[in-house]
């Protein structure tokens, strides 16, 4: 595709970002002609003929031949790229939540439309991990994809172990900075980074795992004991996302706090710094590491997509239909729960359980705990769970 005529959906951090970064470098040889907005009466530092708030004026407009979709509303969006794609568009979208929901079915429609959606800002802002899972491991060869996937929880649990701040304060202080979501509970329950962790495991291993069956804890739950007894043991609090196939072919995918080493690779990663450890039976580790939000480490991934149109590049979904992994939950780790001292704490919910430890506010336990008792341990008012590092 030689020129690239985009219309953009959204116009909030990153599509501003995109507006101005292709402003400033005609050498990029993509325009923006419309851009479609909900509110058309904010102020926005663009000439006011460039925005429309019909979206049939980028859909049906034929010489726009690619659309960059960057708007909240994962609904929304779906219907847009949808469209978009059936109508002979290429897609470029940052929207994890549609993806995860409905990735395979938009696999189809490129396929009907002879059309291309690509993702990569979907899934740790500037790190190119969609392309290397895609393009450079080899199915055979992966065993784990795991890191740090959302940015403003990084930034919050950052500030919260070295300068004990407040967690209110430092997930204000994330969504003036543009990391969080409009609705910031997606990324403090980890439902951000288990989106992005099925986008993750349909391109790693060719599997496709519903959000919702991804073992999920959020960081809201954390107290400043969590972070000293993380410090005493000489580590720090990160959330963990981990997808693998375990020796019996069986898949595991989890979004966890997890205590790991504080000058290990994903505990040397702070604030807004996404991590990933792809692991791999010849290679052993590898470890990219980049900007995972932000209205330019996100552009810059959307921009690079853009740019792949240009080639024709499309990921060919070779993982995907190979093999069959079968979802396992039956796994069972070693877990720091903590709960305040005066609630009732259901000491049977671990199996074996290594340290009991009272103090005046709170207590913790230290013990296994099988994965599909974790959603029983969120019903215990002021629970919090850390897991150790495991296999
Ligand atoms: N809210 C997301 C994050 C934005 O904090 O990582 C980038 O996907």
């Amino acid at each position: 595709m030689k020129n690239i005529t985009i219309g953009l959906f959204g116009f909030g951090v990153v599509g501003e970002g995109i507006y101005k970064v292709l402003e400033e470098r005609p050498s990029l040889n993509a325009t923006i002609k419309k851009v479609c907005i909900k509110d058309p009466n904010k102020k926005r530092d663009a000439p006011s003929d460039l925005f429309t708030t019909d979206q049939n004026d980028i859909l049906l407009d034929e010489s726009i031949n690619v659309v960059v979709e960057l708007i909240d509303d994962a609904d929304a969006a779906y219907v847009i790229v949808k469209q978009a794609l059936e109508s002979g568009k290429h897609v470029v979208s940052a929207n994890k939540k549609m993806i995860a929901e409905n990735l395979p079915e938009l696999i189809d429609l490129q396929h009907a439309n002879n059309t291309t959606l690509l993702h990569e800002a979907a899934v740790c802002g500037s790190i190119p991990i969609i392309r290397n899972l895609e393009e450079y491991f080899d199915n055979d060869l992966l065993s784990a994809v795991s890191g740090i996937v959302n940015g403003s929880t990084n930034f919050i649990l950052t500030q919260m172990g070295t300068k004990e701040a407040p967690y209110e304060e430092t997930l204000k202080i994330a969504q003036e900075l543009g990391f969080a979501e409009s609705n910031p509970y997606l990324d403090v329950e980890g439902i951000d980074a288990v989106n992005k962790l099925s986008i993750v495991t349909y391109h790693a291993f060719g599997q496709k795992i519903t959000p919702e069956n991804i073992i999920r804890w959020g960081i809201t739950s954390l107290t400043p004991e969590d972070f000293t007894y993380a410090k005493e043991k000489g580590n720090v609090i990160k959330l963990v996302a981990k997808t693998y196939i375990d020796d019996n072919q069986k898949l595991h995918a989890s979004v966890l706090p997890t205590f790991v080493g504080k000058t290990s690779k994903l505990g040397l990663i702070d604030n807004e710094y996404n991590g990933v450890v792809i692991a791999s039976t010849l290679s052993d580790e590898q470890f990219l590491s980049g900007k995972g939000a932000g209205r330019y480490p996100t552009s810059s991934a959307v921009l690079s997509d853009i740019s792949a149109l240009r080639y024709d590049y499309k990921y060919e979904f070779k993982k995907a239909n190979k093999n069959v992994f079968e979802l396992d939950h039956s796994k069972v780790g070693k877990f720091f729960v903590s709960f305040p001292a005066d609630v009732v704490f259901d000491y049977d919910l671990l199996e074996e359980i290594e340290v009991k430890h009272f103090a005046k506010n709170r207590n913790y336990v230290i013990g296994d705990v099988a994965f599909k008792n974790i959603e029983k341990l969120k019903k215990i008012e002021g629970t919090s769970l850390i897991a150790f590092e495991q296999e």
